[in-house]
């Protein structure tokens, strides 16, 4: 039996050629560029296609892309119908996965078709569709009905505008395609490694995503720009940062958006959204969201050395674009979905079943003994 690594911290589970994650030197890129080339120059879509073609797109190509993009924007009426009879308690996340495993029933393709060619439509369904069912069910919790998608729009201004029915202003829009671009992929992170788990049986991408969304959605992957936000409400003022941050510590607490597990000397990702988390305070006029989460990441740079992750400074962007809280995480989901699409084909490429073994530390052999003769146990541990 060989080692057990705990969360299988620096296994190498495969290859890849989609991002490259360097811990050490605090850099990330998607297939060769550096992320944040990627943020200042590129849209999302421009990404996405990076992501799944591993080059850049020409004018023409990148016409030609957005184009089948938004073509698959719509949504089952069936979909749509069904999302109408979800309880409007139902937390977001919860929906989202519910709704992209039940796209796959009015799915056009031949379900045993999983070949490139279907694939690669599903992909564009998928990528397409999930910022519509975020969309459309903060609508319809909220008593509203469903936005239309406006096709002069890109995915990141037309999100915003099927959100509340407002176009956004040029600022807004671009810290909504930053904060896209910056969360599209990193490497094998656990819902990527779920998706690309799910196909490794030859399973179908509907439900590798289902996976992802599912994996994406907890506290210590996904769900932590959603934790972030819950803090900083619940500081509610400059100065209460220090004997909130202080008093979690104090209890062994984690600080949601610190820390990570590979980059230890910073995550590159953090320094673009800090400054645009900067940039839409003052566009909001309102800097304490900002100004909270600098506080905080002095005094756990000070007491912990733990830097920012991604999802410390998204907080304070989604929450100046007004988005509500809950849907922190759903929209992580629909910029993830790029990177889990790529890798999904990527390991559809070169599968072999991703199949790992456990260490045995339970009970030794033992014969069963009816039930007559058994003596009462305590209650077995599960
Ligand atoms: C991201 C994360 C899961 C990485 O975990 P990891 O590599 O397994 O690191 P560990 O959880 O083992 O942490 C190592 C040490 O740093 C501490 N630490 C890590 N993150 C911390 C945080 N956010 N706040 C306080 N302490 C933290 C741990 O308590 C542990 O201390 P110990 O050795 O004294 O027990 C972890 O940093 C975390 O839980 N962060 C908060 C959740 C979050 O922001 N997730 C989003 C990731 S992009």
């Amino acid at each position: 039996m060989g080692t057990v690594v705990a969360g299988l911290e620096g296994v190498v589970a495969g290859v890849t050629r989609i991002s490259r994650v360097e811990g050490d030197v605090g850099r990330l890129s998607y297939c060769g560029y550096d992320i944040v080339e990627l943020a200042e120059q590129c849209s999302f879509e421009e990404v996405i296609y990076l992501l799944w073609y591993n080059e850049l797109p020409g004018r023409k190509q990148l016409r030609e892309f957005v184009a089948k993009l938004m073509a698959e924007r719509p949504l089952p009426t069936g979909l749509v119908y069904t999302m109408r009879t979800l309880p409007h308690t139902t937390p977001p996340m919860d929906a989202l996965r519910s709704c992209v495993s039940l796209l796959s029933v009015y799915d056009p393709e031949d379900p045993l078709d999983t070949g490139d060619e279907s694939n690669w439509r599903r992909a564009f369904r998928i990528m397409a569709k999930l910022p519509n069912i975020v969309a459309t069910f903060e609508r319809l919790r909220t008593g509203h009905e469903p936005v239309e998608p406006n096709p002069t729009l890109g995915i990141a201004a037309n999100f915003l505008y099927q959100m509340t029915g407002q176009i956004p202003n040029d600022l807004s829009a671009r810290a909504m395609d930053v904060g896209l671009i910056l969360h599209a992929d990193h490497e094998f992170n656990a819902s990527t490694f779920s998706c690309r788990v799910t196909v490794s049986t030859l399973s179908d991408m509907y439900s590798a995503i289902t996976s992802g969304v599912g994996t994406l959605k907890g506290p210590l992957h996904g769900g932590a720009n959603q934790e972030v936000i819950k803090m900083l409400h619940e500081i509610g003022l400059l100065d209460r940062c220090e004997t909130y941050i202080m008093e979690k510590l104090n209890r062994h607490e984690k600080v949601m958006g610190f820390g990570h597990r590979v980059y230890k000397n910073g995550d590159p990702r953090a320094a673009i959204l800090k400054k645009m988390s900067r940039m839409m305070g003052e566009q909001a006029g309102d800097l304490l969201w900002y100004q909270m989460s600098h506080r905080i990441e002095e005094i756990v740079w000070r007491e912990k050395k733990l830097h920012p992750n991604v999802d410390f400074y998204s907080a304070s962007v989604y929450h100046n674009l007004n988005i509500p809280h809950d849907q922190y995480t759903p929209i992580f989901a629909c910029s993830r979905v790029a990177g889990w699409i790529a890798h999904i084909m990527e390991q559809f490429s070169d599968n072999r079943l991703i199949r790992p073994v456990g260490d045995w530390v339970g009970y030794e052999y033992r014969p069963v003994v009816p039930i007559d003769q058994r003596e009462a146990q305590p209650q077995a541990a599960a």
